[in-house]
């Protein structure tokens, strides 16, 4: 599968995840055996430019947490490679000793040192500070036993970054930044409403000082006023701390309001991904243009089609072999069902994966 993305991208890219698969074991039959696998992202390359937001879209179930807990390691890949703040030659040097082919001594030297996906124990630790995700739901990521304060200061200590009246200051001023004060060190997450236990959350997330932050549906469960004021918060810290994020969402004019460049999946596998104005008003790919067929158009004198897709998503256990949208697609052709159509670029800084892209 080749690179989608233009070298000059990829030169700039902090997170370069390339092939990625993540397939979950089924057991099953009275000795648990394993009879097969839910292929929750089959083959997936995504790159994200330091300081820049990539919104991730697709329906319930086609891999978007996976994908993410994959790149940042919560989850071990069964294939691909993950590079995290890695020079361009050094990733370069790789792919090409990939194409090679070679049982060679030296790419498995660069992958142990390089590739996340390799990755183990203290190294992974080490990691870990650099790379943060937020839930969707933090009246379940948060521990509801204990104290605001040290929700925040628990990440700091695991790694080692402060202690005592240190780590004390540091929670205030996160919590601070946060847009929250020391009237809330001393509560429980229950004593706190949605929208500030989301910003506890971000604290927690925040403390390690890490450049890379998974926003796995962050606003979706806050109404729309705290939505907005969230969503600002995540902007201004992006901009004082330096963040790059990847940002799950279903929601459209979240993306629009927050991303600069957008990633489309559907069963595991990227539909379409790139600029997000350009996607936005020029999709080529007939999924997309379905997804935003449903955003509701304020303006009563615009009028768009809204795009029905009938039956169900694939089972990821068994998808189609051609293109896994096929099934649903309202212009698929013959071809559709036996070849699987690779990402190529439609545009410039526009990617699809359709035999008969919309022009
Ligand atoms: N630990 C697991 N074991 C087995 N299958 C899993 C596991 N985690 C996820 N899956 C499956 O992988 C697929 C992708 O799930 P995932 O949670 O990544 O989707 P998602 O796009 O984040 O969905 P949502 O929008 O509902 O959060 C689903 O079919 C799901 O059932
Ligand atoms: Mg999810």
């Amino acid at each position: 599968m080749s690179l989608i993305l233009s070298e000059e991208y990829l030169k700039e890219a902090l997170v370069d995840a390339r092939r990625v698969k993540k397939y979950f074991p089924i057991y099953g039959g009275v000795f648990k055996r394993r009879i097969g696998e839910v292929k929750a992202v089959d083959g997936v390359n995504v790159a994200i430019i330091k300081g820049e937001t990539l919104a991730v879209v697709g329906e319930s179930g086609c891999g978007k947490t996976t994908l993410a807990k994959t790149i940042i390691r919560l989850l071990t890949p069964t294939d691909g490679n993950i590079f995290f703040n890695v020079p361009y030659d050094i990733r370069k040097e790789i792919e090409e000793l990939l194409s090679t082919n070679k049982n060679n001594q030296r790419l498995d030297s660069l992958r142990q040192e390089y590739d996340l996906a390799t990755f183990k124990g203290r190294k992974l630790k080490m990691l870990r500070r650099h790379m943060q995700i937020v839930y969707q739901d933090p009246s379940t990521s948060l521990n509801p036993r204990m104290l605001v304060k040290n929700i925040i200061a628990e990440p700091m200590e695991i790694h080692n970054i402060a202690k005592g009246l240190k780590a004390e200051e540091k929670v205030l001023e996160l919590l601070r930044r946060v847009g929250m004060d020391e009237t809330h060190l001393y509560r429980y997450p229950h004593e706190l409403s949605g929208g500030q236990r989301q910003r506890v959350a971000i604290a927690r997330a925040l403390s390690t000082n890490p450049d890379f932050l998974v926003l796995d549906e962050p606003t979706s469960a806050v109404d729309v006023s705290v939505r907005a004021q969230l969503l600002n918060l995540l902007k201004k810290l992006q901009k004082e701390m330096n963040l790059t994020y990847m940002f799950i969402t279903h929601d459209l004019n979240v993306v629009d309001y927050i991303a600069n460049r957008v990633m489309v999946m559907y069963l595991g596998n990227v539909m379409e991904a790139g600029n997000k104005d350009l996607l936005f008003n020029k999709p080529t790919h007939p999924y997309t243009e379905a997804l935003l067929s449903a955003i509701p158009v304020a303006d009563p004198f615009i009028k768009r089609k809204r795009i029905i897709l009938h039956g169900d998503v694939p089972s990821p256990i068994d998808p189609p072999k051609g293109c896994v949208f096929a099934s649903r697609c309202p212009i698929v052709k013959e071809k559709c069902f036996t070849e699987k159509p690779p990402l190529i670029e439609m545009r410039k800084g526009q990617y699809a994966a359709c035999w008969f892209p919309i022009s």
